[in-house]
């Protein structure tokens, strides 16, 4: 692992805009796996900004809320075309979200998985993390091995949650959710992480041992990780000191 502190989000969040703009420009056939929240939103904002041609590009989401409108104003659908796609050139037909109000949707999983597959696999997939130790919405005590399939949120994440639903009944406790093993499978992960109320999530990701009570610290057996946080979210490592002297003693071709 590989792990980026920056003094902001907006830095940690420039460095996987970097990374992506780099593989985006390398390959224009290019498959991202791309995660919702609030903390992907500064890499959005910086995507944006970087005027890329997403003509070709294919993008696979890492979950989807189970039970409400696609056009619901908190729909993962929503909040990729409000806070990304419609600001780049990206063919409607390369997005794929998992679809939360399909007939059948064990059946739809399998699918997803396979569309996935047919694609060529992720090049890049951006994760955030849950106060909980969550990617995607695997919660604690997912199976390491799991792939796209129907999730029931925890209280924790439900109350996590809640902000964007204005109360927490509001929340749909289902979801859908690619597989901790289908995230492994990604040829490279972005975590990012930013704030205080993420420091012990990240902490167990990074130092803590390999556990699915924090299913992020799987991505410690992942050969291309990195992890870009902020100051706040780095606030309980024991070896900041240690990845701030790495980083900053990297050659320049290297930091991307
Ligand atoms: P957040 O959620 O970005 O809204 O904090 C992260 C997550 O639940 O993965």
């Amino acid at each position: 692992m590989e792990i980026i502190i920056q003094p902001s989000a907006e830095a940690a969040a420039g460095i996987a805009a970097k990374v992506i703009a780099k593989l985006i420009r390398e390959n224009p056939n290019a498959v991202l796996g791309l995660a919702t929240g609030s903390t992907p939103l500064p890499l959005y904002r910086a995507l944006i900004a970087m005027d890329l041609d997403w003509s070709k590009v294919v993008t696979f989401n890492l979950d989807e809320y189970i039970g409400i409108p696609r056009d619901h104003a908190q729909s993962y659908h929503t909040f990729m075309w409000e806070n990304l796609f419609q600001h780049v050139n990206i063919r409607e037909e390369n997005v794929h979200i998992p679809d939360g109000n399909a007939d059948d949707i064990p059946q739809f999983c399998r699918e997803y998985e396979e569309s996935i597959r047919l694609a060529g696999g992720i090049d890049i997939q951006v994760l955030g993390i849950g106060t909980d130790g969550h990617i995607g919405f695997n919660e604690p005590t997912s199976s390491l091995a799991s792939r796209t399939r129907i999730k029931s949120l925890t209280k924790q994440t439900c109350e996590d949650n809640a902000r964007f639903f204005g109360s927490v009944e509001a929340v749909p406790m289902h979801v859908i959710t690619m597989g901790i093993g289908t995230i492994m499978e990604a040829r490279q992960n972005i975590l990012l992480a930013f704030g205080a109320n993420k420091a012990n999530a990240i902490a167990g990701a990074v130092e803590g041992p390999i556990t699915s009570v924090n299913p992020a610290s799987i991505l410690q057996m992942h050969p291309v990780v990195k992890v870009c946080i902020d100051e706040a979210a780095a606030g309980e490592l024991e070896r900041a000191e240690y990845f701030r002297w790495v980083y900053d003693n990297k050659p320049d071709w290297q930091k991307i």
